[in-house]
């Protein structure tokens, strides 16, 4: 059974050696594109940034569904000042994302960094965690 196993990965290694750039192998593996239940999981519904995020924003409540998160991130401005009227979600335009703008380390073009409080209310998110906010939103910001 075992060296059935390896006799097949060797031959997939074999066959892929020498090929030209029109065999299969060399397409690149298609890529799924992140969906919103990922970022809802991973983001918003983890322990930590449930607390600090929803704790301020009635707009990121602990209690919204991911479809109703959904609803009041993609493609809706921004209701507090000082980036009132910038929109939170720009599928497919991350750095015109409000939200993306305000988590990626250094000073936002407007307003604070979030967390808010500079560290008192929790930390930021984690480099993955932004990472996964940012492909969401490239590919298209999918529901
Ligand atoms: C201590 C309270 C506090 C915490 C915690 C906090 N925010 Fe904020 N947030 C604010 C305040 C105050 C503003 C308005 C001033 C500004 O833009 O800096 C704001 C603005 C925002 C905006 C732009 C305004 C809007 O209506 O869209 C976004 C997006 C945002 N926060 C997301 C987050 C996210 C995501 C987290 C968690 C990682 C978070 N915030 C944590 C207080 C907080």
């Amino acid at each position: 059974m075992k060296s059935a196993l390896l006799i097949s990965i060797a031959l997939a290694v074999a066959c892929g050696e020498g090929s030209d750039s029109t065999s299969p192998s060399a397409i690149s593996a298609p890529v799924t594109p992140v969906v919103f239940g990922e970022v809802y999981a991973g983001v918003f519904r983890d322990r930590d940034a449930a607390v600090y995020c929803t704790g301020c924003h009635a707009f990121l409540g602990a209690e919204l569904s991911e479809s109703e998160l959904y609803d009041q991130l993609v493609d809706v401005p921004a209701d507090r000042a000082p980036c009132a009227g910038k929109v939170r979600v720009v599928p497919g335009d991350p750095e015109a994302s409000l939200l993306l703008v305000k988590l990626v380390p250094g000073t936002p073009a407007c307003g604070e960094r979030m967390p808010a409080g500079g560290g008192l209310f929790g930390d930021p998110l984690t480099t993955a965690q932004i990472e996964l906010v940012r492909r969401w939103i490239s590919d298209g910001a999918l529901r």
